[in-house]
Order: structure tokens, then sequence, then C-alpha cells
């Protein structure tokens, strides 16, 4: 399976949700059977990274995904400094609620292509509705090591889960604000 070089929207019709195996059963899960209801009840958005062949059953093979939505976090979770400078009020944020990569193509560069495309996706977003950073709820402490190789830096724990995060004026270093 090689892959393409575009994400889309998950499509359950056109996508292969069965055959996607990223080696943890909690995300192999959710694209399976939850994403896309999260989509129809329009609390998250799920983009996949097809294949650039069909497979047997003619769908396309998922070679990676990411999940996204809206949510805020509590002013008085961030570091001090960064605290003092907002309101009193809930902080908006986007999470990034999932991001994983078919096991067979672990090691090959494409969970830094799909963290990049997650950024800039939301980048692109915040031109339109703001959010004060990024926050990411790590699965394993493997998952934490990855994303904290890219900058993201700990936030607290939330639901027993690390929680990360990445304020958007980094993203918009990266991409040019
Ligand atoms: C975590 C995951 C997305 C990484 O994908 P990948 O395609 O193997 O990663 P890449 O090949 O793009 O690696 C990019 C860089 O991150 C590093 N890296 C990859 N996995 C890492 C990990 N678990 N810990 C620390 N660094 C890691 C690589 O060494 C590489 O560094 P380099 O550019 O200096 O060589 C993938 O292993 C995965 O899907 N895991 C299961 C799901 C999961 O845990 N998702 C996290 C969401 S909670």
């Amino acid at each position: 399976m090689s892959w393409t070089d575009t994400f889309v929207e998950l499509n359950k019709t056109e996508h292969d949700r069965e055959s996607f195996d990223c080696g943890e059963p909690e995300l192999n899960t959710f694209i399976r059977t939850q994403a896309a209801k999260h989509m129809q009840a329009g609390i998250s958005r799920t983009m996949v990274l097809p294949s650039a062949e069909p497979l047997l059953n003619q769908k396309y093979g998922i070679c990676a995904f990411y999940s996204v939505a809206p949510s805020s976090i509590s002013r008085e979770t961030l570091p001090v400094t960064l605290a003092k400078k907002l309101p009193k009020y809930p902080v908006p944020i986007f999470l990034l609620a999932q991001l994983a990569v078919h096991q067979e193509f672990h090691g090959s560069g494409l969970g830094k292509i799909s963290l990049i495309c997650a950024l800039k996706y939301l980048w692109q977003v915040n031109q339109h509705m703001r959010a004060y950073a990024i926050v990411v709820d790590c699965l394993t402490d493997s998952a934490q090591a990855f994303y904290a190789k890219y900058g993201f830096e700990v936030l607290c724990v939330h639901n027993g889960r690390i929680r990360l995060f990445l304020p958007m004026k980094t993203v918009g270093e990266l991409f040019g604000s």
C-alpha cells in the first residue's frame, strides 16, 4: 500500500475503516466505529490519508488519520506567565483528539507528515475562528514523546492522561502568520 498526497474527510463508503491498524486498539476502534458517528453528530471532524490504489473490496485503505474538535480549557491550567495575560474565562482551544498511522508505515515519516497536516489544517481554521492553543491528550508515554519532539509542552493531567499543548502563536511561526 502507498499513500496519496492529500488528507480528505473520512467517507464510510470510500474508505476501508476495518483494515486500519495502528497497533493501539483504542484508536483502531475509534476509526472503525466512532469517527463517522462523531462527524454525523457534529462533534468532531476526521481527515484520512487514503491509499493510492483501492483494496480488493474497491475501497481505499487508510494510511493515517487525524481527528479535530473545538474545545476549551480552564485558564488556571495554563502556566501562570501565560494565564495572567488572559481574561478569567474558559480559554478556547482546538483539540487534536486523535492521530494515528497504519503500522505498515510506522517509522517512515508519515507520523510527522500527519502532524504537520493537522497543524496546518487547524492553523487555517484559526484564520476564521481563533483558538489559543492546540491540545492533545496522550494515550501512551510513547505518544507523549512523539508530540514533545515537535514542541508540545505538558499542560496538566486530564482524565488520567497527560495533556499537552502547543500555543497557536508557535503554530503561526511555522506557517507564517
Ligand atoms: C505515534 C505515531 C503517530 C508515529 O508515527 P510514525 O510514522 O511512526 O512516526 P515518524 O516516522 O513520522 O517519525 C517522526 C519522528 O518522530 C520520532 N518518533 C516516532 N514515534 C515516536 C515515539 N513514539 N516517541 C518519540 N519519537 C518518536 C521518529 O524517530 C522521527 O524522528 P526523526 O524525524 O528525528 O527521525 C505512530 O507510531 C502511531 O500511529 N502510533 C499509534 C497511535 C498513537 O499512539 N497515536 C498518538 C495519539 S494519542
